[in-house]
């Protein structure tokens, strides 16, 4: 059976001579979250969402921190909302997009069958799933949208992933006090600098390409066997350990065991003391971020170089990295990552913005919102379907309940 929103009301036509198209309409708030730049629906993608049967709704101001003015977004079809008449918005809105999810107090007064789209965390964003329950309504996650070839254009976490690889290695380039590549000058010769990336999934990936554009000499170390060749074709080395592959189900990893780890960190650390610079992007789906490097490790490394952890946020590859924040370990540097990809608001919300419009052609259907439970993406990435909890993990962290 499918779950859906039926869009009846005679207002809500394109017009009374043209063919009876209803529209949906989709509305997007600004971001509350502090330090949250990136915007759901950028101006350029605007036209695709109309072309699709979308009335775009936009909150003034929603796009400034991602340079998409209400003007930007008029003269691309949206209708930009004052916040005179935001709360009429979001109860006439159909669909509902963010960067990050609503808190309970907006999502506890949706109007029954409205679908949210965001990073709704299953475990993380309990408030909003008991907010999106008691209204009734819908909320898709890119957090648990299926990794499968079907949906590579709606995941989310790649092309926010992309984002913060990027700017890993931009970091890196910009704390060395140092080159990153070869010169070969009238003053003599420059070496390129080591870059070492542990974790090479889409953002590892990524910096690896982006170090090597920079001119660095890259290496790479994964726990997946299948990432060897894609460090190789990147024009990276592979750093191959004395251990056991770690691949779980759908192409992530396992988490280690404490003797693995143990033994993982020692057979990194002569590789960690070359680097001039390491970035880390480790992770396992559902788990804290494992610990690769010790600030011992840290501290074994040359003075001048730089750390960049990724997972400073999900407990951190590092030991002591403290997300957001740049901290000495003797006089080596260590930044921790926060928010990174709002760092760089205008490509991620405009890949964002995609992937939303992507996810959301699976549900419009003769002009309403329709979340067929039928459908695989559908299935894995609906935390909630109007008002019922469907992801096993929030059941799990509402105790049970639905
Ligand atoms: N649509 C798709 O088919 C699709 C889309 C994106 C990613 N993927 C695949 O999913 C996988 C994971 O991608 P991701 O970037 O989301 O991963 P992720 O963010 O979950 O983890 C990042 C990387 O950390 C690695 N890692 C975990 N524990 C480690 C450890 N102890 N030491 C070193 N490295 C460790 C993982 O193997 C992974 O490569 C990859 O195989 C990727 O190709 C598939």
């Amino acid at each position: 059976m499918a779950f859906g929103l039926e869009l009846s009301s005679p207002q809500r036509h394109r017009g009374a001579d043209s063919p009876r198209v209803t529209v949906v309409r989709i509305l997007v708030p600004s971001e509350t979250r502090p330090g949250e730049q990136r915007v759901a629906i950028v101006p350029q993608v605007v036209p695709k969402f109309t072309a699709l049967g979308f009335e775009v709704h936009v909150q003034s101001g929603a796009g400034r921190h991602a340079f998409a003015s209400d003007d930007a977004y008029r003269a691309a079809g949206a209708t930009v909302i004052d916040d005179d008449h935001l709360a009429g918005a979001f109860e006439s809105a159909d669909v509902i997009a963010s960067v990050r999810p609503l808190d309970y107090q907006r999502a506890s007064r949706l109007r029954k069958g409205t679908v949210t789209v965001s990073f709704l965390s299953p475990v993380g964003d309990i408030e909003t799933i008991r907010g999106l329950r008691d209204a009734g309504a819908t909320g898709l996650s890119f957090d648990v949208l299926p990794r499968i070839s079907r949906a590579q254009s709606m995941d989310a976490l790649s092309s926010q992933a992309l984002v913060t690889g990027y700017r890993a290695a931009l970091v890196g380039a910009d704390r060395l006090p140092s080159f990153f590549p070869l010169f070969m000058t009238a003053a003599g010769t420059i070496q390129p600098a080591k870059v070492l990336v542990l974790g090479a999934g889409v953002a590892g990936l990524q910096a690896i390409a982006t170090a090597k554009r920079l001119g660095a000499k890259v290496s790479a170390y994964d726990v997946r066997p299948a990432s060897a060749d894609e460090v190789k074709s990147m024009g990276a080395t592979f750093v191959t350990l004395d251990l056991e592959a770690l691949e779980g189900s759908g192409g992530y990893a396992r988490e280690m065991t404490e003797d693995r780890a143990d033994r993982q960190r020692e057979l990194l650390a002569p590789f960690v003391a070359a680097a001039d610079v390491l970035i880390t992007t480790a992770a396992v789906p559902g788990r804290q971020a494992p610990l690769l490097v010790t600030r011992a490790m840290v501290e074994g490394m040359k003075p001048g170089s730089v750390v960049v952890d990724l997972a400073s946020e999900t407990g951190g590859n590092v030991e002591g990295s403290m997300p957001g924040e740049e901290i000495k370990f003797g006089e080596v540097l260590v930044w921790g990552a926060k928010d990174v990809a709002s760092e760089m608001p205008v490509h991620a919300s405009q890949l964002y913005s995609m992937n939303i419009m992507s996810l959301l052609t699976l549900t419009v259907n003769e002009g309403a919102v329709v979340v067929d439970p039928e459908d695989e993406v559908l299935a894995g990435c609906a935390v909630v379907i109007d008002g019922v909890v469907r992801n096993q993990a929030a059941l799990d962290a509402l105790g049970g309940g639905s």
